[in-house]
C-alpha cells in the first residue's frame, strides 16, 4: 500500500481526479467503483471540470457505487443516487443506464441480489474510489469482530450515525441500516484509491498507515493486503497522524 501526502485537500482531490482521467483515457469502457461523502466532492468537481475542458469522455464508462441507506428513496436529496447525479452524472456524458447505485427502497434482500450481480457484471472494477469513516469503515463495512466479503446489509455504528447526522436534520433522522459492497468486492478492484482529510479521520488513518497490522476493527487496514492501493492524505492530516514519510 502506498501513501501519498499532498499540500492540501484540493490537491489530493485533483490528484485522484487525474488518476481516474488516466484510467478512462486508457480504457474508455472502464468500470469504476464510486464513493460518496464530503471527501469525494472535490474529486467529482475536478472530473466535471476536466470533462468540460474536453479531456474526458464518459460515454462508455460503467460505474457501481459502494453503498446506500436502507429506506432511502433515490429522489431524496440525501440519497447517494441524488449525490452522484448532482455531483457528477448530471454534468458529464455518462449514460445513466451504465451507472448503478444500490436502491434503498423495496425489499433489501432482493436489492442485495441485484447489487451482488452488478458488482460482478462485466468483471470487477478497474478502479475503486474510497473515503473512510471515523471508525475506519470503508463503504459501510463497519468495525466488527468479523467482516463480510460480498454485498450485504449493515446495522450502522453509533459513531457513523453521529458523523453522518451532519447531513440530516438531526441524529434521529439518520437511517440505521445500509447496504454496502463487501470487503471482497472492494479488494477485487484492480486499483484502489482512498482519500481522507480533516481531524475526524486521524485515528482511522493512524491505524491504516502507521503500522503493519490488519484488523477487522479498522476495516480500512485490509487495504494493506491489496497490491495496488494508495492512500491520499494532505500534509495537515499527515502531521496530526505523525506520518513522517
Ligand atoms: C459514509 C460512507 C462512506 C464514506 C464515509 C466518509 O459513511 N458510507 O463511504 O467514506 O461516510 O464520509 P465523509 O467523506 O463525508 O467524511
Amino acid at each position: 500500500m502506498k501513501v501519498i501526502v499532498t499540500g492540501s485537500f484540493d490537491e489530493s482531490s485533483r490528484m485522484v481526479a487525474q488518476r481516474i482521467t488516466q484510467i478512462i483515457t486508457q480504457k474508455p469502457a472502464a468500470k469504476l467503483g464510486l464513493a460518496t461523502g464530503g471527501s469525494c466532492e472535490g474529486i467529482y468537481a475536478h472530473l466535471v471540470e476536466l470533462y468540460k475542458a474536453g479531456q474526458l469522455d464518459f460515454s462508455q464508462v460503467r460505474t457501481v457505487n459502494l453503498d446506500e441507506y436502507v429506506g432511502m428513496s433515490p429522489d431524496n436529496p440525501l440519497s447517494y443516487r441524488k449525490y452522484m447525479n448532482s455531483n457528477l452524472f448530471d454534468h458529464v456524458n455518462i449514460d445513466k443506464a451504465n451507472t448503478y447505485v444500490p436502491g434503498g427502497m423495496g425489499d433489501p434482500e432482493e436489492e442485495i441480489k441485484t447489487f451482488r450481480s452488478k458488482v460482478r457484471e462485466g468483471g470487477w472494477a478497474d478502479f475503486q474510489l474510497l473515503g473512510i469513516g471515523v471508525s475506519g469503515h470503508i463503504g459501510f463495512n463497519e468495525a466488527r469482530d468479523t467482516l463480510q466479503a460480498s454485498a450485504h446489509l449493515e446495522e450502522l455504528d453509533e459513531s457513523t450515525i453521529r458523523a453522518n447526522s451532519r447531513y440530516f436534520e438531526d441524529e434521529s433522522q439518520v437511517p440505521r441500516r445500509a447496504m454496502t459492497m463487501g470487503m471482497g468486492d472492494i479488494l477485487s478492484a484492480e486499483e484502489i484509491m482512498l482519500i481522507a482529510s480533516g481531524p475526524s479521520k486521524v485515528e482511522a488513518i493512524r491505524g491504516l498507515i502507521m503500522d503493519d497490522t490488519v484488523t477487522t476493527h479498522n476495516p480500512s487496514t485490509f487495504l494493506k493486503l491489496h497490491r495496488n492501493a494508495t492512500v491520499v492524505i494532505d500534509r495537515e492530516l499527515a502531521d496530526w497522524v505523525g506520518w513522517k514519510g
